[in-house]
């Protein structure tokens, strides 16, 4: 060893006396072989780096501290974080990223989004004296930060095992050249949980999640195309599921109270979906989870009565062109009789016998000795009148088969306008209107429920005075339901939304370990197509459970086959007042003719 080396080593060491409080950090005189460490440590660092690469290197604590010497020779980007704690959020990418920290209350994290991120980074901490490397793991391990290996002043490295006993492993020993004990550092700890609890909570609003007793087993069990995200997630690591013991079944939750509960780490990870448009902190969200659009089911519009159908065939426009077809027509007659104009009155052009009979489809005399540009206006006629009434017959008869429906609401102001009523729940009315930036005096039409489970009651027994927000998820299985039904009750609008397009998020808790494993198993779910049968099957989950009544909540009415005489009424009222007009008409002749 050189001399200048040994000053130097000297002068650190006198540094250090001056600088560091003995039951802080740890005295680099306490090192063996000091100057030696220095490329061991390296040589460690260099391990990690081969296990699983990283790029970024953050170091909490004060100087001095080994880590802190090593600093020139590491050669990566180095954040340096003497407090114990970032003042910026976190923004590089946390899974590239080694911990070193200088002793056990060197990182004081106190910026929650940084903590979140950096929470499954691999962490180096040097062990002072007399610290048992049992006792900080359990520190850690009760921090939630599993990844962690220590390195002591003689040079082992431990590394802590969760869901071991004893809870480390020692690996290499630091001091010696023996490299023999070969197994990771940083092992992939949630393999097998051996059964730690992961505790959820269903909000029971169906087919997402429902809730009920085994009767084999007297368990609460959780069923649901969410819930079975989780059961299976809790059966892939060897958990066990932790359900409130004391929840009442069958009430729905709202979903904002399940994020309270996330957020009050109350719950793991709730069986229930919120959106990611009306939260403001995502670090409570998980990836999203499916995506959806939030319309509303509207009351489909009755069908039009027998009665209306005559008046609604006679299209004020069609009838426009009729009768311009009739002027041109008798018009035409007119003319081609004598080729002049000397027959041409008034009475003859409204009245032109042949051509109202030709239009009507009705036989009407030949004239004779007709020239050739008659003949070609009367077969014009005879077209003309084949395709009219052809067209009204065609059209009669099939709204009398199948009458046709009232008009669709298709915007806002469709809805001001009809008889219906929005329901809704006062919690997610604030909500709403809260991500619209509007006030509640925009929702006059808005029939306001207090609670959120009589609001989801009364949209499942399909109560159609209303108009109910739905996500197009839950849609899905209304529509299955109402197939039941003798006529379908409600239809699902595209044309009016509160939101078109919106993603789906569980409630995850901020620090829950398995954050990452779940997002993968959600994943993973979606892309072997698990998940999408989940979602089909989820009305028939219901039915099993018996949670969907199969019970027709559709008037019940059948449809009216037959047509009766006050369908027709109508028709009797235009053929007496015409009648009349007809006598009044002849009456008039009648006297004209005497007295002229
Ligand atoms: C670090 O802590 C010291 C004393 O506790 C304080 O004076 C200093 O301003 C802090 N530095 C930062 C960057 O927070
Ligand atoms: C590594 O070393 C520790 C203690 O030195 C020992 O308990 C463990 O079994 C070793 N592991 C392997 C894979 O050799
Ligand atoms: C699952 O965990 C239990 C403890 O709850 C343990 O006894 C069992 O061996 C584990 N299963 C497997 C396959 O490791």
């Amino acid at each position: 060893m050189s001399a200048g080396l040994g000053v130097m080593r000297l002068f650190i060491i006198f540094m250090l006396g001056c600088l560091c409080p003995r039951q802080h950090c740890v005295q680099l005189e306490d090192w063996p072989d000091h100057a030696d460490s220095q490329p061991r440590l390296l040589q460690l660092l260099q391990r990690i780096r081969l296990e699983r690469h990283f790029e970024t290197i953050v170091v909490y604590g004060r100087a001095p501290c080994v880590f802190h010497e090593l600093l020139p020779q590491l050669e990566l980007p180095t954040v340096l974080l003497a407090n114990g704690s970032s003042l910026a959020d976190w923004r590089f990418n946390s899974e590239s990223t080694l911990l070193l920290c200088c002793g056990l209350s060197a990182e004081q994290e106190h910026n929650p989004h940084t903590l979140l991120r950096l929470q499954q980074a691999r962490r180096l901490v040097q062990l002072a004296p007399k610290i048992r490397p049992r006792w900080l793991c359990a520190v850690y391990f009760a921090r939630e930060q599993h990844n962690v290996a220590m390195l002591d002043a003689r040079g082992n490295v431990y590394s802590c095992r969760l869901f071991q006993q004893p809870n480390y492993v020692q690996l290499v020993s630091f001091g010696s050249d023996s490299d023999s004990n070969s197994s990771s550092i940083y092992v992939q700890q949630y393999g097998n949980v051996q059964g730690a609890a992961i505790i959820s909570e269903a909000d029971q609003l169906m087919p997402r999640s429902m809730l009920f007793r085994n009767p084999s087993t007297g368990q609460l069990e959780m069923v649901g195309f969410v819930c079975n995200l989780i059961n299976t997630f809790v059966r892939r690591l060897n958990a066990t599921l932790k359900l409130r013991p004391d929840i009442e079944l069958g009430k729905t939750i709202y979903y904002g109270i399940m994020e309270r509960r996330v957020q009050g780490n109350e719950l793991d990870v709730a069986a229930s979906l919120t959106t990611t448009l009306t939260t403001n902190n995502m670090d409570y969200l998980s990836y999203p989870f499916v995506s959806t659009s939030y319309c509303f089911m509207i009351p489909l519009p009755a069908r039009l009565p027998y009665k209306k159908i005559y008046t609604v065939i006679v299209e004020p426009l069609v009838l426009g062109v009729l009768l311009l077809l009739f002027l041109i027509f008798s018009l035409l007659l007119i003319y081609s009789q004598e080729l002049s104009w000397r027959r041409l009155s008034l009475s003859q052009l409204l009245l032109n016998d042949r051509c109202l009979r030709g239009l009507l489809g009705q036989a009407f005399p030949w004239p004779q000795q007709a020239s050739r540009h008659l003949k070609a206006i009367c077969l014009l006629l005879c077209f003309a009148s084949l395709m009219t009434t052809t067209m009204y017959e065609s059209y009669l008869q099939s709204f009398f088969t199948h009458p046709p429906a009232e008009s669709m609401l298709r915007s806002f102001a469709d809805f001001r306008d009809s008889p219906y009523r929005i329901a809704v729940d006062r919690k997610e009315a604030n909500r709403m209107l809260q991500s619209y930036n509007l006030t509640t005096d925009h929702a006059r039409n808005a029939f306001i429920l207090e609670s959120w489970h009589e609001f989801v009651k009364m949209r499942d027994t399909f109560n159609a005075s209303f108009i109910y927000p739905v996500t197009r998820l839950r849609w899905k299985s209304y529509n299955e339901q109402q197939k039941l039904f003798q006529e379908p009750m409600f239809y699902y609008s595209e044309d009016v939304c509160l939101h078109r397009f919106m993603l789906m998020c569980l409630p995850v808790r901020r620090h829950w370990p398995y954050r990452q494993l779940f997002e993968n198993h959600m994943l993973s779910m979606w892309e072997f197509g698990v998940m999408q049968l989940w979602v089909r099957r989820a009305f028939y989950d219901m039915v099993q459970l018996n949670m969907t009544k199969l019970v027709d909540f559709s008037s019940g009415k059948p449809e009216e086959d037959a047509v009766y005489v006050r369908d027709l009424s109508w028709i009797f009222f235009f053929y007496v007042s015409a009648n009349l007009l007809a006598c009044i008409c002849f009456a008039v002749e009648f006297c004209w003719g005497r007295y002229v």
